[in-house]
């Protein structure tokens, strides 16, 4: 939530900053402003809407400055316009700040600072931490830093810059940081794709850590004052990895990179047996409860099924935002699995600490190398499914199911149970189905044209393919704006039936399992009431070519491989109708990649 930029050496910094929020424009898109220091005064420019509006802003081509901050926003405490749009300065426009995350005490302090006499402009929460460092500061803007926040409650990663010093001061409480280190030049992100052309080296600031940049380098403190001797590490991937391509959104570029994705998950870890290097002793392990938030919530429904099945272990999944705070019972012998793409999501990383905090053992599955959740974890399986840009998440999706079956099969073998080679081999095969699974792209858009205009949309699925309609169903709201829902195809008929008339597509999940000739049936419900169907099946001979308006075949897996297989298909549909319906499928409205906030 929020994209946060600073820059203090020799390049030209007008430049820098507005392409390094360029690659954070994922991360909120509603406003994004520029605070500068030039001869020793802070010019500020902001703008509504995304950052080309604030590019366009004539004022920017003038400066000069020596060291910068910049922010692109995604609204929490105000509406999105110029006011309310980050940097924010103190009364005297002596310091500005930007800031992502929530100050959760902002209206007493508020409160305290007005009768004070500051004039509080926005009505951000924000805007805040720059007044209270202003009550604090006169010479020393970090002892002033350390005192406002020490007032803050909630969330912060913020950076900091004052009109008398040359440095970029940086903070961090719950919100992520980034120090990108260079020769003479020092960088600041909320993300490393925003510094990555200028530099691989980074360094993460972790919470409650206060950080100053200066031109010749970089010194870390803890807030209570020790200083802090800090790694530096490598970013292994590089700009390219960045980029479009030939393809016109990331979103379609992230699902046709699905077979490097799987393949990258599998490296290594398969052969004639497992190889997780978890380091973490599970024989004792008694239930399994997988948690995370929106699409990850949905590879954990699908992971529940795997881990029963194989592990004969129960598992339970949660919403992290409703596991947080249900008081969980938990014992030394429940695993925790996080489940998170970017490893920032603030509800998951608050599960997790619930967890952490009453003794369970915790395995992350995580994308983000480096990320908050991979450091508070017990252990975890990175995906290294690559960067993810586009706000609606593809190939995390497929790779984070990969994952969860892996750690199944994995647990399996730990307990000394026998591992099927037939699962084994069709693992193996994942990477090459899936490029033959991407041949339907063209016809999927064919499809697409024909219900573009629909106002609603129901996905089934029986079993391990449930959770893929419900997936299928969050990828068409979030970047069509359609409604659709997904439902057990047999639980269709104790109520969303009575949706169903010939303007009802109906997507049905029916490749081959144990209930497909259940699904068949429903299916027939379906069209007895002329409803529209879509069905996904892998079976050249299958009944349901006759009772389908639309048939998208898929290569043959086994069940527990299909939810993989079948994802794509669903992918490539919403992804055709918003691009048809002309939508801004790579930032879609309301939405940002990484929900650090609550
Ligand atoms: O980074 P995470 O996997 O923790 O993010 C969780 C959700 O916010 C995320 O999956 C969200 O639902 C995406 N917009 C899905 O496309």
């Amino acid at each position: 939530m929020c994209g946060i930029i600073g820059y203090i050496g020799d390049k030209k910094i007008i430049p820098l900053l507005i392409n390094g929020l360029k690659k954070l424009e994922y991360r909120g898109y509603d406003s994004a402003g520029i605070c500068v220091r030039e001869n020793q005064e802070l010019r500020t420019i902001k703008s509504k809407g995304r950052i080309s509006e604030l590019e366009s802003k004539k004022e920017l081509n003038s400066l000069n400055p020596d060291l910068g901050i910049a922010h692109t926003r995604w609204a929490t405490h105000g509406i999105p316009d110029e006011k309310n749009a980050h940097p924010h300065t103190d009364c005297k426009n002596q310091l500005a700040i930007v800031h992502n995350g929530i100050i959760e005490n902002y209206s007493s302090l508020k409160k305290l600072l007005e009768k004070e006499g500051h004039e509080i402009k926005s009505e951000t929460d924000s805007e805040i931490i720059a007044h209270l460092i202003e009550k604090f500061y006169k010479d020393d803007l970090e002892e002033a830093l350390i005192k406002a926040l020490k007032l803050t409650e909630g969330a912060y990663g913020l950076a900091l810059i004052s009109k008398n010093e040359k440095k970029i001061l940086a903070a961090r409480k719950g919100s992520p940081l980034v120090i990108g280190v260079g020769e003479k030049e020092m960088f600041l992100a909320s993300d490393v794709p925003a510094i990555l052309e200028h530099t691989k080296k980074v360094i993460y600031l972790h919470d409650n850590e206060i950080a100053t940049l200066t031109k010749e380098g970089y010194q870390v403190k803890h807030m209570n004052g020790e200083y802090v001797n800090k790694e530096i590490h490598e970013i292994k991937y590089s700009v390219e990895n960045l980029e479009k391509g030939n393809f016109k959104h990331f979103m379609l570029k992230e699902i046709f990179e699905q077979p490097q994705a799987i393949g990258n998950t599998l490296r290594g870890r398969i052969k004639n047996q497992l190889k997780l290097t978890l380091n973490l002793d599970l024989s004792s392990i008694k239930r399994i409860i997988l948690t995370a938030c929106g699409t990850s919530w949905h590879s954990a429904l699908i992971g529940k099924h795997l881990i029963e099945k194989f592990t004969r272990i129960p598992a339970e999944v949660d919403y992290a935002s409703e596991f947080r705070y249900r008081n969980p019972i938990l014992t030394e012998d429940d695993l925790v699995v996080v489940i998170s793409q970017s490893g920032e999501t603030a509800d998951t990383l608050a599960a997790l600490r619930e967890a952490s905090a009453r003794n369970a053992k915790t395995i992350g599955i995580v994308n983000v190398v480096g990320s908050t959740i991979t450091r508070e974890v017990n252990s975890g399986i990175y995906l290294h499914a690559g960067p993810e840009t586009g706000v609606a998440s593809t190939k995390a999706f497929t790779s984070q199911v990969l994952a969860l079956l892996l750690l199944a099969l994995y647990i399996r073998q730990e307990k000394g149970l026998a591992l099927d080679k037939e699962i084994l081999e069709e693992i193996n095969l994942l990477p090459e189905k899936i490029q033959k699974t991407l041949e339907i792209s063209d016809y999927v858009r064919t499809i697409a044209e024909k219900f573009k205009d629909s106002k609603n949309f129901l996905y089934f699925g029986r079993g391990i393919n449930f959770p893929v309609a419900l997936e299928g169903a969050l990828k068409l709201k979030e970047i069509s704006y359609i409604h659709a829902e997904g439902y057990p195809a047999a639980e269709m008929k104790h109520g969303p039936i009575a949706l169903v008339d010939e303007n009802m597509p109906c997507v049905f999940l029916a490749t081959k399992s144990e209930l497909s000739q259940k699904v068949l049936s429903n299916i027939e419900e379906v069209r007895a009431r002329k409803g529209k169907i879509i069905s996904v099946v892998n079976d050249r001979n299958s009944e349901y070519k006759n009772f389908s308006d639309f048939v998208i075949e898929v290569p043959e897996t086994l069940e527990e491989l299909s939810p993989i297989i079948n994802s794509i298909p669903l992918q490539l549909l919403a992804y055709h109708i918003a691009d048809l319906k002309g939508l801004d499928v790579d930032k879609p409205r309301n939405l940002a990649k990484s929900v650090t906030v609550e």
